[in-house]
């Protein structure tokens, strides 16, 4: 009887190991060796691993292309740097964000980036193996580093981007709240549109017209949360 269950403990723990990613490239990318032989590879795996990406299990070949299901390191390999070239990686990122990369193709950078490599890709703010949300903490030292006094490049940049994005955080807090507790599901559905729109709109980065609608959004949040806290206290009475 013992030796059924062993058998079955032993399938299972087999079931259990295998890959949660589907492509070789992880595979071979996290062998322990290359702590040692490869660290930059294998740190970069380490941080895609809790990258919102690597929780939304992307495979590796989604971004680099490259050939999945072959062991061969060169067949593997071909084109993997191609598609995260500077100048490719809005339109590799743009496959699956359509609306971020609409709003940032029509942007002033966007054409600065093409040009001569003069403005932000979104890796530059986003990070790229470690892709994370940008906070508010973040942003002012990333637009610092083009837009400051000794540049002359629209050194009030950085300070109208940390305004606006404390904004977003704010609203963010309210949206969660909104989101469990607000009754009227045709509002909460509304605000939410207005919300993705007002991040993909960000990066047209016309920061002015972005401030004015962040701005608005604010004020619908805070009076949508003051209606869900009356609409809580309903139901708990
Ligand atoms: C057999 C193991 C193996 C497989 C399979 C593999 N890689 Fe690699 N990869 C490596 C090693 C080792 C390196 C370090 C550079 C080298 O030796 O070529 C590397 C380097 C890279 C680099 C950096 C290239 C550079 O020149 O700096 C990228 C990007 C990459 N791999 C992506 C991928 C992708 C995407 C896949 C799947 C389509 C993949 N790899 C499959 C072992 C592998
Ligand atoms: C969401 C898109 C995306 C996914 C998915 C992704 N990568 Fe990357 N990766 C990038 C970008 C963008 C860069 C370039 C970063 C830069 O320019 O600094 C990069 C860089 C790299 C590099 C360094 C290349 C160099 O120039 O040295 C390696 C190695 C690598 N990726 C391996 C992988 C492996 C292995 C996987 C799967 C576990 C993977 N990547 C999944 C976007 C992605
Ligand atoms: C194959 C599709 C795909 C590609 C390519 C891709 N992403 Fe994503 N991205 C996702 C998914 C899926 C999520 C998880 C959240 C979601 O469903 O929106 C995500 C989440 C994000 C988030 C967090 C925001 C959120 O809604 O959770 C950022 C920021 C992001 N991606 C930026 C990028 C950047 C920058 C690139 C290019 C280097 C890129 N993505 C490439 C599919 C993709
Ligand atoms: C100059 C900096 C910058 C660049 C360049 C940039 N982003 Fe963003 N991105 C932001 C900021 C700031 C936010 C809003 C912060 C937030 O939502 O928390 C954001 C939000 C996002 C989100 C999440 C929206 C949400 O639901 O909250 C995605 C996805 C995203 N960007 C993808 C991209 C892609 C794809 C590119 C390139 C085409 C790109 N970003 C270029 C700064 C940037
Ligand atoms: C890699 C350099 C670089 C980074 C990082 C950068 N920018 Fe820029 N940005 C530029 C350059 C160059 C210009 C063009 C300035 C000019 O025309 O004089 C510009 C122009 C702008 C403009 C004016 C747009 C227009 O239509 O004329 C805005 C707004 C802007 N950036 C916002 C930001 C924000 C917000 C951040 C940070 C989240 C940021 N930038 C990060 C290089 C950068």
């Amino acid at each position: 009887m013992w030796r059924l269950y062993l058998l079955s403990a032993f399938l299972l723990v087999l079931f259990c190991a295998a890959p949660a990613l589907s492509d070789e490239c992880s595979e071979c990318h996290k062998a322990r060796e290359f702590k040692v032989t490869h660290k930059k590879l294998y740190d970069y795996n380490l941080d895609f691993e809790i990258s919102v990406h690597g929780v939304a299990e992307l495979d590796c070949t989604d971004c680099h292309g490259g050939q999945s299901g072959t062991k061969d390191l060169d067949k593997a390999h071909q084109g993997v740097l191609e598609p995260v070239r500077y100048d490719n990686i809005p339109a590799t990122c743009g496959s699956c964000h359509e609306d971020q990369y609409e709003a940032f193709t029509g942007s002033h950078h966007y054409q600065l980036l093409e040009k001569d490599g003069s403005a932000p890709n979104c890796v530059t703010c986003h990070g790229s193996m470690d892709m994370d949300f940008i906070f508010a903490s973040r942003v002012k030292n990333t637009c610092q580093f083009c837009h400051n006094l000794e540049s002359g490049t629209l050194p009030e940049i950085p300070d109208q981007a940390d305004f606006i994005l404390s904004k977003i955080n704010i609203i963010k807090g309210y949206k969660s709240y909104v989101q469990q507790y607000l009754g009227d599901e045709d509002l909460k559905r509304k605000l939410s549109m207005d919300f993705d729109n007002l991040t993909a709109k960000w990066h047209s980065f016309e920061l002015d017209t972005v401030e004015e609608d962040t701005r608005e959004l604010l004020g619908n949040y805070r009076k949508a949360k003051a209606q869900a806290m009356k609409d809580r206290k309903h139901e708990k009475d």
